[in-house]
Formats: C-alpha cells, sequence, structure tokens
C-alpha cells in the first residue's frame, strides 16, 4: 500500500506522543476548592464526595501549606454555616468576624502567596438555601446584588484575592467592582460564574454544604443547559462590567461552551469540574468499573483541551500526584 501520510507515525511510542501533545496539564491550572466547617481539627468526609473532606480552619491552613508545597496556586472557599446564623437577609455572610472571614486570614497569614478566591452567593447563609434573598416565593434580584456588595467588600476586607460571585443575578459583577473601586480594593479580582448552568451535577456540594434550595429550584437565575448563546450573552456582559475571569460551569457536559467563550474573549476562561463530576468517577472507580486515575486525567485534559485556562477541581491534588 502506498500512502502519501501515515498518521500513526506521530503516535508510535510515548516519547513522540509526548513530543506531539497539544494539551499538558499543570499544576498552575488548578484551583482547590475547599470546604471549611466550625470547630477545631474537625475534618469530616463529604459522604457523597468519597475521599473530599469539611475542615476545620486549623486544618484548612495544613491543606494550604500542603497544596502549596504540591505546586497548587489557588484555593477557592466555601463555608458551611452554622444553622444559627442563617436567615433570610444573609447578613451573617458579611460579618467580620464571621467563618469565611476567618478562614481567608488565616490562609493568607499562613501561606501569603496563596491566591485565595471566595464563592460570593448567598445560599451557605440562607434558610431557603436559594443564592439570594426571598420574598413572596421568588429570588429578588437587587436586593441580593446589594447583599453580595456587602459580601464580597467584606471578603476584600479579610484579604481576599478574588471574589468569585457564584449566584447569577443580573448586574452584579458591575456592582461589586464599583463598590471595590470606590473602597480602594483595587488589587481585588473578579472571577464571575459568567454561563452557570442550573445543573443536577451540584447534588453532592448541596449535601457538603448542606445547601440544597428548601424550595423549588435555581432556574429563575442559573442558566437553561439547552442554551448556548445566551452562555456568550452572560460573559459579554460580565466582561463589560468588570470581570475579570470568566468561568463556565459545570465543565464535562459543557466543553462546547468552554470552547465558545475561549473563542470569544481576551480574557483566562476557568471551568468548574462540579462536585455530581467527581461523584461520578469516584463512584464508577470504586465498583470497578473505570480506571480513577486515567478518568481523572482525562477529564481534566478535556476540560483544558476544550479551552478552560483555569480549572477548578476536586482532583486538584490527585492530579498533582498523577502528573509528577
Ligand atoms: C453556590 C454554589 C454551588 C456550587 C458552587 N457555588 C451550588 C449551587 O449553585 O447550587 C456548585 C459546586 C459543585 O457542585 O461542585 N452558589
Amino acid at each position: 500500500m502506498y500512502l502519501q501520510r501515515r498518521n500513526r507515525i506521530l503516535r508510535t511510542n510515548a516519547a513522540i506522543r509526548s513530543l506531539v501533545a497539544e494539551t499538558i496539564l499543570t499544576p498552575s491550572d488548578f484551583i482547590a476548592p475547599l470546604f471549611i466547617n466550625e470547630g477545631t481539627d474537625y475534618k469530616q468526609e463529604i459522604p457523597s464526595m468519597k475521599g473530599y473532606y469539611r475542615m476545620s480552619i486549623d486544618n484548612t491552613i495544613t491543606e494550604a501549606k500542603e497544596l502549596w508545597a504540591m505546586g497548587i496556586k489557588c484555593v477557592l472557599l466555601f463555608v458551611k454555616a452554622l444553622d444559627e446564623v442563617k436567615d433570610n437577609t444573609g447578613k451573617e455572610a458579611w460579618n467580620k468576624d464571621g467563618l469565611m472571614q476567618r478562614t481567608i486570614k488565616a490562609i493568607k497569614d499562613a501561606v501569603p502567596e496563596m491566591v485565595v478566591m471566595t464563592d460570593v452567593a448567598l445560599d451557605p447563609y440562607s434558610i431557603y438555601g436559594h443564592d439570594g434573598i426571598v420574598e413572596n416565593g421568588e429570588i429578588v434580584n437587587d436586593g441580593t446584588v446589594e447583599a453580595l456588595v456587602k459580601m464580597s467588600l467584606s471578603h476584600a476586607d479579610a484579604g481576599a484575592d478574588f471574589v468569585a460571585p457564584s449566584d447569577m443575578m443580573d448586574g452584579r459583577i458591575g456592582a461589586i467592582r464599583a463598590a471595590l473601586e470606590q473602597n480602594n480594593f483595587t488589587k481585588v479580582g473578579i472571577m464571575a460564574y459568567s454561563a452557570k448552568y442550573a445543573s443536577c451535577f451540584y447534588g453532592p456540594f448541596r449535601d457538603a454544604l448542606d445547601s440544597a434550595p428548601g424550595f423549588g429550584d435555581k432556574k429563575t437565575y442559573q442558566m437553561n443547559y439547552a442554551n448556548r448563546i445566551e452562555a456568550i450573552k452572560e460573559v459579554m456582559m460580565d466582561l463589560e462590567e468588570g470581570a475579570d475571569i470568566v468561568m463556565v460551569k459545570p465543565a464535562m457536559a459543557y466543553l462546547d461552551i468552554i470552547r465558545e467563550v475561549k473563542n470569544t474573549v481576551d480574557v483566562p476562561v476557568s471551568a468548574y469540574h462540579v462536585s455530581g463530576e467527581y461523584a461520578m468517577i469516584k463512584a464508577a472507580a470504586q465498583m470497578g468499573w473505570i480506571d480513577e486515575n486515567k478518568a481523572i486525567i482525562e477529564s481534566l485534559t478535556s476540560i483544558k483541551r476544550a479551552g478552560a485556562d483555569l480549572i477548578a477541581t476536586y482532583f486538584a491534588k490527585d492530579a498533582v500526584k498523577l502528573l509528577t
């Protein structure tokens, strides 16, 4: 057989394959999400997220040091608020001695170079488990944005490097950016969850924080997963309003959206490989149905190949161990 081109030449062995690999994962691609709990020396596995834990601040510090030593340079913080501080205003979210604020300070003290990002949304503090303030069964937009602004300023004041609004209210990026400017937080960035879909893949996360919505769902603020063009609209508006990084979430069922966003914007794109995506790999591996390590690297590589410059993933540590 005469062939002008033989594509298999570039796949001949591992050395050649690695020479021509288009996508290479590195530790600084990853953002490690951390779940914080009150207490001391507390470390509890999340039942639906095998191998992932909620930790008190002291253990979180140990974890942050370990992450930094491994080359992971960014953490994204989520807190599990106590029931007694939950209400329908979210005011605990800007308590200057709140769990989030104490955690930010503790991490910045212990590992000053670590890039600390914070989740900005009211769900951990809401008696309804919704991302915003509820009035007559509706999640109100403008009142919620005012609360998110206070929350963001409080995180900035505690030392956060980036605030990451995950609530999907309209106008929150512009309002947060203006407030940061007015209060002289000119070094604080905004990673906007711009294209965040109403997804069933957040289930295990809501177990982790005990933050499942008490009524209804999040479809009046999070996006319909049937839509692609709308993602571009959301991303472009967040950029006009002042976002530094835009995010697509979840990741693996939304690789087309990641690519579309990557081709459209001139800022870094992040993708959130969410709790349900983590849980699926863990569960299948536990059953012996897939090879966990291979699934981790293949999944994360596909997310980067799709266009993600940064990947928030519960597999950050596992991935780094597998890469080195
Ligand atoms: C809260 C928030 C959620 C996640 C990140 N921030 C849950 C939700 O919107 O219901 C999901 C993360 C994950 O599933 O890993 N605003």
